[in-house]
C-alpha cells in the first residue's frame, strides 16, 4: 500500500532538523494567557505581541466584549444552521447593516471566514467562459477560490501595472474578466497601486475585486482601505474583507454596489453549505465595525508606530520588505530559514512575539520575521521592541 503521507517526508525532515537544537516550535506556540491586544504570556513569560492582526486593538474593547456577552445570553452559543435556513438571526442582519454603513455601499454579505468569502465570491462570479487576472502574490484563499471555479486563470507579476494591462489585452474580446487585487499584501506589507490598476482594468472592460483584509480599519480616511486612500473605491466592484484582523473576531464579508449582488446568497456554495457565525461573534463584529468608523486618532497613532518601528529597525541594520512604511506590517528579511528560526527564538526569549513566515506563504522563497503593529502599542512599547530586536539581532549575528 502506498503511504499517502510519503509526499510530506521532505517537510517532516526539514521540521525535525529545525527542532533538533531544542528550539521552540515557531508554528506551535501557545498563548497561555492573553492580557491585552499587545501583551500575552508565552512559556510562562510576559511577551509583547508584534505578530497578531489585531491592528486596531479591538479584542478587549469593553463595548465589543459586552455586546458578545449579551448576545450569548440572548441568543445562545450558536445558530446550528446555514444562513439560508435557520442561521440568519437579527445579529447577522445587523452586522451586514454595519458593513453597508461602514463602506457606504448597497450590499453586504457575511461569510464564516474571510477565506470562505474569497473562495465563495471568486468561484461563483467567474464561470467557465470567464477569465480571472490576478497578482501572482495573491493570498492562498484567492488562489483556492480560482481553483474551485471554472474560469481561466491569468497571473501577472506582483504590482506590475504594465503586466496587468498586457494580460488584459490578450483576453478574447467580449469574454468576462475579473481582476483580483489586494490593498495591502500581507507578507511584505506593501500596498498595491490600485489607482492605476483599477483604471487599467476598467479601460479593458474588467470587473475588479479588491481584498482589503489588511487595510480595513486602518488605511483611508474612514478606514475603508487602500481603494479609499487612493480615491478609487467607487470603481471597485467587490471588496472582500475579514473580521479576523482589525475587527478583532472571526468572519468574512463581501460588500458591493452591484444591483444583482443579492443573488449570490442562493448560488454561492461556501455561503450556503456551512453554518453561520455564532450570535456572539456577529454582535462583537457589528459593535467593533461601528467603533472603527470613528477611530481617526487610533489610525494616526498606528501610522506613528509603523513609522517609528520601520525607521528604528532600518537604523539597527535590518533589511526590510519595503523602503518606506506602507501599512501596519513591517517585514524583516532573513537570509535563510535557519537564521530566521534562531532570530525568532532569540526574540521570544527576549519577550517578543513576531511571525516567522516562510514559503509557500512568502514570495520569492523568502524567510521573513513579520511584524504587525497595533494601534494600542504605546510609544514605550515600540522602544522596548526595538531594544529586543537589537539584543536578539546581535546575539544571533544578524546585525553587528
Ligand atoms: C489577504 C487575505 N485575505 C483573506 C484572508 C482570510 O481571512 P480569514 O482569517 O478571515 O479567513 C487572509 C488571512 O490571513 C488574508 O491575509
Amino acid at each position: 500500500m502506498a503511504d499517502l503521507f510519503s509526499k510530506f517526508d521532505p517537510l517532516i525532515e526539514q521540521r525535525e532538523t529545525l527542532l533538533e537544537g531544542g528550539v521552540t516550535d515557531p508554528f506551535n506556540l501557545v498563548m497561555e494567557k492573553v492580557e491585552s491586544p499587545t501583551v500575552a504570556v508565552c512559556n510562562g513569560q510576559r511577551t509583547v505581541l508584534l505578530g497578531t492582526y489585531n491592528y486596531m486593538g479591538m479584542t478587549f474593547d469593553p463595548d465589543v466584549v459586552a455586546a458578545g456577552k449579551q448576545a450569548l445570553d440572548d441568543f445562545g452559543s450558536g445558530t446550528t444552521g446555514s444562513r439560508v435556513l435557520n442561521g440568519t438571526y437579527a445579529g447577522h442582519k445587523a452586522v451586514e447593516q454595519a458593513l453597508k454603513d461602514f463602506y457606504a455601499m448597497d450590499h453586504a454579505m457575511v461569510f464564516s471566514t474571510g477565506y470562505q468569502a474569497n473562495l465563495g465570491v471568486i468561484s461563483t462570479i467567474a464561470g467557465k467562459e470567464d477569465y480571472i487576472v490576478l497578482d501572482i502574490d495573491s493570498h492562498a484563499s484567492i488562489y483556492d477560490g480560482c481553483k474551485m471555479g471554472d474560469a481561466q486563470i491569468v497571473p501577472f507579476r506582483h504590482n506590475d501595472i504594465d503586466a496587468l494591462e498586457k494580460r488584459l489585452k490578450r483576453i478574447p474580446e467580449g469574454a468576462g474578466k475579473l481582476v483580483v487585487l489586494e490593498g495591502v499584501y500581507s507578507m511584505l506589507g506593501d500596498v498595491a497601486p490600485l489607482k492605476e490598476m483599477v483604471a487599467v482594468s476598467k479601460a479593458n472592460g474588467a470587473m475588479v475585486l479588491v481584498d482589503e483584509a489588511h487595510s480595513m480599519g486602518f488605511i483611508g480616511e474612514h478606514g475603508r482601505g487602500v481603494a479609499e486612500a487612493q480615491g478609487v473605491i467607487e470603481d471597485v466592484d467587490f471588496i472582500i474583507g475579514t473580521f479576523s484582523k482589525s475587527v478583532g473576531t472571526v468572519g468574512g464579508f463581501c460588500v458591493s454596489n452591484h444591483p444583482k449582488f443579492e443573488i449570490l446568497r442562493l448560488v454561492c456554495r461556501p455561503y450556503v453549505f456551512t453554518a453561520s457565525l455564532p450570535p456572539s461573534v456577529v454582535a462583537t463584529a457589528a459593535t467593533s465595525i461601528r467603533k472603527l468608523m470613528d477611530s481617526a486618532d487610533k489610525r494616526a497613532h498606528l501610522w506613528e508606530n509603523s513609522k517609528r518601528l520601520h525607521a528604528g529597525l532600518r537604523q539597527l541594520g535590518f533589511s526590510l520588505g519595503t523602503d518606506e512604511p506602507q501599512s501596519a506590517i513591517i517585514a524583516v528579511i532573513m537570509p535563510d530559514l535557519e537564521t530566521g528560526a534562531s532570530m525568532w527564538e532569540a526574540l521570544l526569549q527576549e519577550g517578543l512575539y513576531v511571525n516567522l513566515a516562510r514559503p509557500p506563504a512568502t514570495p520569492a522563497g523568502m524567510t521573513l520575521l513579520r511584524c504587525s503593529l497595533c494601534a494600542l502599542h504605546t510609544e514605550d512599547q515600540v522602544g522596548e521592541i526595538l531594544e529586543m530586536f537589537a539584543a536578539a539581532g546581535r546575539a544571533t549575528g544578524c546585525i553587528s
